[in-house]
């Protein structure tokens, strides 16, 4: 399957992001702590476990900050895959010399074809951008048997809308600081209709967290899956 149209117009508003911040210089803090939901609070780095001696895949991984931030503070040995080629670019000015950590310009899903098998698979707010029938597959099959995966998606916007209940992109405000505000095309799905999906795809749900933003004011919710992948087909 083919990249879909929302996610072509994906790659261009995450294109237009990243040069817009490589013209306007904007520097991004090293990461200190993951946060799945937006804001630094709920659970963080510990949800992976003990990733010594594992192979991970930070998948849609921007700038690289978190999985910089793996590899400086708990010595893991990550890959990371980006398909814009201006977020990527960032990533390899800020973090392409550091010893453990491998930079990848791909769409993920052409890139999971044709790894070697990864045993943890996380992806803070990537997946969201893919259409779920070309991703979920392509993560199966690059994922152990038992592999673990962890996701973070939207499950309300800033306007409190969503989730959606069918498989179908929905136009969502991607905020440019300094500049006019992208359109991307985003799968906010509820949970129940990830579950079905990640089910047919040959994954079991361990845990779903709830990420509400901190301030009664806003509406933001996210969550974070927490998965493994099936040791034998059903
Ligand atoms: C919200 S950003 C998150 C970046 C990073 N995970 C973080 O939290 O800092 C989503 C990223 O996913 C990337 N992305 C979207 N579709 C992708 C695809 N098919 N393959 C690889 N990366 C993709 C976008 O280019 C963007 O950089």
């Amino acid at each position: 399957m083919d990249r879909t149209q929302p996610e072509l117009t994906n790659l261009a508003a995450w294109t237009a992001y990243g040069r817009h911040h490589i013209e306007r210089g904007t520097d991004i803090p090293d990461a200190d702590r993951i946060n799945w939901g937006f804001w630094p609070s709920g659970p963080g780095f510990e949800v992976l476990g003990d990733l010594s001696g594992k192979r991970v895949l930070d998948l849609g991984s921007g700038m690289g900050k978190y999985a910089a931030h793996l590899v400086r503070e708990y010595g893991a040995i990550v890959d990371a895959v980006e398909a814009s080629p201006t977020q990527h670019e960032r990533a390899v000015a800020r973090h392409g010399t550091m010893p453990g950590l491998q930079l990848i310009h791909a769409d993920a899903v052409e890139y999971l074809k044709q790894a070697e098998p990864y045993d943890v698979i996380y992806s803070i707010h990537g997946f969201g951008y893919i259409d779920p029938h070309r991703l979920l597959p392509a993560v199966a099959g690059a994922l152990k048997p038992d592999g673990r995966l962890f996701f973070s998606v939207l499950h309300t916007n800033t306007a409190g809308r969503g989730p959606f209940q069918s498989v179908t992109a929905h136009p969502e405000v991607l905020p440019l600081a300094g500049g006019e505000p992208l359109t991307v095309h985003m799968w906010v799905l509820g949970p129940t209709l990830w579950e079905d999906l990640l089910v047919e795809y040959g994954f079991l749900v361990d845990t779903i967290d709830v990420l509400d933003a901190p301030e009664d004011s806003n509406p933001v919710s996210c969550r974070l899956f927490r998965v493994r992948r099936r040791a034998r087909p059903r």
